[in-house]
């Protein structure tokens, strides 16, 4: 049986003050939970979040680091910088960062491997457009993408690698892909996982569906057969509404 492990995405917001006030206001609200909690924030955030969920169950992932140790690449920060300062997760490959800052799949590969080589665990999204969609494209799509995401790693990586299957047109749209397509999206995504690392892995690893979860729709999605929680964006501003996302069992 597979955990629900749900992620905040805050993107680009969130001062420290107001970091710190919702980790706070959060904990209290998803303490005991059965589901992994993880707020990815900003890079400015992740020390203040690190420290004030410290003894809560709240996890802390950064939302992209580069694939190199160190060296002359302003601006960027690297796996190692994270995980000394105690990040635990770190997104990889987010659409925005494919459409804005041209991470390739390729690039998506090397930060992913550099993940596993500092012991931060990735959690890396898939998904397609709405065009590629509407051309009948969407699974040859994102099993293309897992297939090279996850090219070279060994068993035990991919058991322990998140995969957000976020389909690009429900990011920040308010529009959700029905908890059946999502659904079967994912189960797509974890047959190409099968075929090429077998059922065992394939059975263990968790896969999220992301794009306008909110806590009127979590639960539909997540009590799908092949759906293990989700990566949830502009709901993830708010303590008492990313709580009820965290606790869709109860609604
Ligand atoms: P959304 O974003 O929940 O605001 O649609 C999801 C994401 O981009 O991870």
């Amino acid at each position: 049986m597979r955990r629900k492990v749900i992620a905040g995405n805050w993107k680009m917001n969130m001062l420290p003050d107001e970091a710190i006030k919702f980790i706070d206001d959060l904990a209290p609200l998803v303490k005991d939970v059965d589901a992994e909690v993880i707020i990815c924030a900003p890079y400015t955030d992740l020390f203040y979040c690190l420290n004030y969920a410290q003894d809560t169950n709240i996890h802390i992932g950064a939302q992209n680091m580069h694939y190199e140790e160190k060296g002359a690449f302003t601006g960027e920060v690297s796996p190692q910088m994270l995980k000394a300062i105690g990040v635990e997760y770190v997104i990889i490959g987010h659409s925005e960062r494919r459409q804005y800052y041209n991470e390739t799949d390729e690039t998506v590969n090397k930060k992913l491997k550099a993940a596993f080589e500092v012991g931060l665990k990735p959690i890396v999204c898939v998904g397609e457009s709405l065009e590629q969609r509407e051309a009948g494209k969407a699974e040859e799509i994102i099993t293309n993408q897992t297939r090279l995401a996850l090219d070279g790693l060994t068993n035990d990586q991919v058991k322990a690698t998140i995969i957000a299957y976020e389909p690009i047109w429900a990011i920040g749209t308010g529009k959700t892909a029905t908890s059946e397509d999502a659904n079967n999206a994912i189960k797509a995504i974890r047959a190409e996982v099968a075929r090429i690392y077998g059922e065992e892995v394939a059975e263990e690893i968790i896969i999220q569906y992301g794009g306008s979860v909110k806590s009127s729709n979590a639960k539909e999605l997540f009590t799908t057969s092949d759906i293990d929680g989700g990566l949830v964006g502009g709901a993830s501003l708010k303590p008492d509404e990313f709580s009820k996302i965290v606790r869709y069992n109860e609604q």
